[in-house]
């Protein structure tokens, strides 16, 4: 499958490898900066080299090499334009999360994606780590009986360089705050794990000491979902002087799962009434040995989905509903009251000059 690349920057080395794990033939690798598709072709093993041609345009790079499946890894204010571009000229897409920053663009790209019969997946990769899937089992047997709540916890530090690294970081129109960026992957993983939609969001943000960004560096988030479970939400980027262990934990009167790292693997309780074997079991199902971040086996899955496969574990109007839950958190805690979902239409512009 003919695979290209947009937007070279610092998470387009997971890209790479995962493009190169699932052997797909990569012909193009696009970025506005020379640098940085350079460093990016590099990374590719010389005897893959040949072949692959760099381009600063992407409609040029789309009209010369036709690829099938093109992946964009850009600021999220571009990802509506590019995507659907890419889906003009044929090619399924890969898109970094978040899906988009507003859900009028979300809209867009799935109805694009519906209309054309291709493919669109956003990188929800933390859906695929063993412990995660594992998780997301046991939840649908029932084991937990009643989901009572969950909770998750993103303590980051991003300092100054982080946000000089890209002029699209941390604005209202191109990325948003911690919440929106660091976070999703959790509001995605909440809503999937207990298998319910939130229905009800009260929530404070702040920005409290990176002035010189324009969005939140602190959320604090109380969801009630529509199965009657509750959950917190606290994500920042302000920890002293490092990150702590990402951490997500949800609570049934017959089960406690509680997890940390990266990919959630590393796990601090997986009690059940009904004894730990689903975990053991669930784990020699899916059997993912090269999870890393988890990009590599999220590209298997989309190749999988673009041969035909179903497309249920990783869908476009999944990422839409954790855009949704992220808008309504901003919506909350800039009005100052409980947000109920869904959302009429909302995009990150709509808080714009909100910390200033
Ligand atoms: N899945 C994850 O865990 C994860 C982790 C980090 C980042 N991300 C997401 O990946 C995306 C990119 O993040 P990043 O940290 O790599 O950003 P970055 O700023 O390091 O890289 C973006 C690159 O895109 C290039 N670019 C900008 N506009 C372009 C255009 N029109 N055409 C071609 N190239 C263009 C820039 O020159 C830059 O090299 C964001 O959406 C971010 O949220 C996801």
């Amino acid at each position: 499958m003919k695979y290209a690349l947009i937007g070279c920057g610092m998470i387009s080395p997971n890209h790479i490898k995962a493009a190169l794990a699932s052997d797909l033939e990569i012909v193009a690798l696009c970025d506005l900066v020379e640098e940085n598709r350079q460093k990016a072709f590099e990374l590719i093993p010389e005897d893959k080299r040949s072949g692959i041609k760099l381009y600063s345009d992407h409609q040029e790079m789309l009209k010369e090499v036709k690829p099938e499946l093109v992946a964009i890894a850009l600021g999220s204010g571009l990802k509506r334009k590019l995507s659907i571009d890419c889906m003009r000229a044929g090619a399924n897409v890969i898109v970094e999360k978040p899906i988009a920053l507003s859900l009028e663009d979300a809209d867009a790209m799935i109805n694009t994606a519906n209309e054309l019969g291709l493919k669109l997946i956003i990188n929800h990769q933390l859906r695929f780590g063993n412990t995660v899937r594992a998780l997301k089992k046991e939840s649908e047997n029932g084991e937990f009986g009643k989901i009572l709540h969950g909770t998750v916890q993103v303590r980051r530090n991003r300092n100054k360089a982080y946000f000089d690294a890209g002029k699209w970081r941390g604005t209202w129109a191109e990325d948003g705050g911690t919440l929106m960026n660091q976070c999703i992957h959790y509001t995605d993983l909440l809503q999937w794990v207990l298998g319910s939609e939130v229905s009800e969001v009260f929530a404070y943000t702040d920005r409290m000491t990176h002035p010189y960004i324009e969005a939140e560096d602190l959320g604090l988030a109380i969801l009630k979902f529509k199965n009657g479970a509750y959950a917190s939400i606290e994500g920042t980027v302000n920890v002293f002087p490092k990150n702590l262990s990402d951490s997500m934990a949800i609570f049934g009167d017959k089960g406690t799962v509680s997890l940390e790292g990266k990919t959630l693997d590393d796990v601090k309780a997986w009690n059940f009434e009904s004894g730990p074997k689903g975990r053991d079991e669930a784990i020699k199902e899916y059997n993912i040995k090269d999870m890393g971040s988890g990009h590599i086996p999220l590209y298997r899955y989309a190749v999988d989905v673009i041969n035909g496969n179903d497309d249920k574990i990783c869908t476009a109007s999944d990422a839409r509903k954790a855009l949704e839950l992220i808008l309504a958190i901003y919506k909350s805690a800039a009005e100052h009251r409980v947000i109920e979902l869904p959302l009429n239409n909302c995009k990150t512009t709509d808080f714009t000059g909100r910390f200033d």
